[in-house]
């Protein structure tokens, strides 16, 4: 199985990077394929709210020009997308949100003249995320708006892996945040593989 990776730190040796290459590691071992996408690599530009895209209703119509397409191609051609981000300002960083914004507005034809389909409709959603406060403090209202991001969008919420950040003193990745993460990374792929099951009989 296949997930798309959205990686939304700008630090790529961070601490979200740290847990995500766990991740990635035990992933890999697990026989699955993932492809990370470095969003402060790539452009993805602010949504301009000007409702171009809601008469569009096959594709996502943006009249911007820039990495979105290929992006929105990665995340609707995979089993899971996975949304990696340090809490900033008690959401993901900026150019994750930019994309949150252009995939659930020129993804969900509900706006125009005429409705149209949720494009990634049935996608599946995990996130790894990164925070300075306990997370019940630091990762709630980001994982309560990916939530409602995930219903809006018809796509489905498979849950969080979050770890605090306790400062430069101490190192960021032990070996128990290691094997939680790996531990989320099986159990992702064991529901992914149950359902599918299911939906086979
Ligand atoms: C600009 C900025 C804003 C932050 N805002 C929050 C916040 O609102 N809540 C929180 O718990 N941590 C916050 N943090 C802490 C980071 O989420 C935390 O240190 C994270 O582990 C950094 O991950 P990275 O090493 O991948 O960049 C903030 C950090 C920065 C630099």
């Amino acid at each position: 199985m296949r997930a798309c990776v959205l990686m939304g730190s700008p630090r790529e040796a961070g601490n979200t990077a740290a847990l995500l290459s766990v991740f990635l590691e035990e992933w890999e071992e697990l026989g699955h394929e993932a492809r990370v996408i470095p969003l402060y690599r790539r452009k993805v530009a602010p949504c301009l709210g000007c409702m171009a895209c809601q008469d569009c209703l096959d594709s996502l119509g943006c009249v911007q020009r820039d990495d979105l397409p290929g992006i929105f191609a990665q995340m609707a051609d995979s089993d899971v997308i996975l949304l990696a981000t340090p809490i900033y300002a008690w959401f993901c960083t900026a150019p994750m949100k930019a994309l949150m914004d252009r995939v659930i507005y020129a993804g969900v034809k509900n706006y125009g003249k005429q409705r149209g389909p949720a494009l990634l409709e049935g996608r599946r959603v995990a996130s790894l995320v990164t925070c300075g406060y306990p997370p019940e403090r630091g990762a709630d209202l980001w994982e309560e708006g990916l939530r409602r991001w995930c219903r809006h969008g018809k796509m489905e919420y498979m849950g969080m892996f979050c770890r605090r950040d306790l400062g430069r003193a101490v190192p960021f990745l032990d070996a128990d945040r290691a094997l939680a993460v790996r531990d989320f990374a099986q159990a992702l792929a064991l529901a992914i593989k149950v359902e599918e099951h299911e939906q086979k009989i």
